[in-house]
């Protein structure tokens, strides 16, 4: 239960503005914290965001920031190699609970995706494929399909913690996904 106090510190911070921008070294530490609270079953975080953040650009990493206070991160990777064609993976998406349900994965998702996009262009190749995977009574899976057009391929049972559905959209589209993301899904600015 929270207090009056936390509540309308709450309160004060949805009235702030939300950015999702690029996770800096110096965040790494608050990231993992939202990846801990996220991913309650999975240890070292810490490290594992470490690892995350230095693998750039094979993944790329971003923070929800409201206010200065990191509420929720979104790594993609690449698949299989640099290809011309990318194969690009939402690796991970978690928001802190406290801040659950409010639009910010959603706005993870899509704010991110254009610079992701605009890295693998730096080099002359185009974000082509994109796949992700959950736990298939995860509603993530519905965020995925909304913002992503993914669709189920393939559920593998007992894959981590229950069986694992995997999505996946080839030859997207991207400035459509963007503009279409940008129509109906952003929350971002105002929580
Ligand atoms: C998945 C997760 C990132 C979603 O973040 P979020 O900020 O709560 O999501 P949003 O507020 O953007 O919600 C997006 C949609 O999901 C729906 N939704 C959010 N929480 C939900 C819940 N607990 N049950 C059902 N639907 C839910 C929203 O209603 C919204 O749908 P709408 O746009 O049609 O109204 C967050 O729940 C989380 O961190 N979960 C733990 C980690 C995890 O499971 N990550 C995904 C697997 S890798």
């Amino acid at each position: 239960v929270k207090d009056a106090k936390e509540t309308e510190k709450l309160a004060k911070d949805a009235d702030s503005k939300m950015i999702v921008r690029r996770a800096q070294r110096d965040d790494i530490q608050a990231t993992a914290e939202v990846h801990k609270a996220g991913f309650p079953r999975q240890t070292y975080s810490n490290e594992w965001i470490e690892c995350v953040f230095h693998s750039f650009p094979k993944s790329q990493l971003f923070v929800a920031d409201l206010a200065g206070k990191i509420v929720g991160m979104i790594f993609w990777t690449e698949k299989s190699g640099f290809r011309k064609e990318a194969f690009v993976e939402l690796e991970q998406l978690a928001v802190h609970p406290d801040y659950q349900g409010k639009g910010i994965g959603k706005a993870l998702i899509l704010q991110s995706l254009a610079p992701v996009a605009e890295q693998i262009a730096k080099r002359g190749a185009k974000l082509a494929n994109i796949l992700v995977n959950t736990r298939v009574d995860n509603h993530a899976q519905e965020i995925y399909k909304q913002t992503l057009g993914v669709k189920p391929v393939a559920t593998i049972s007992g894959l981590f913690s229950a069986d694992e559905v995997f999505l996946m959209a080839k030859d997207v589209d991207i400035a459509k996904l963007l503009a279409q993301g940008t129509q109906t899904a952003l929350p971002p600015t105002n929580l």
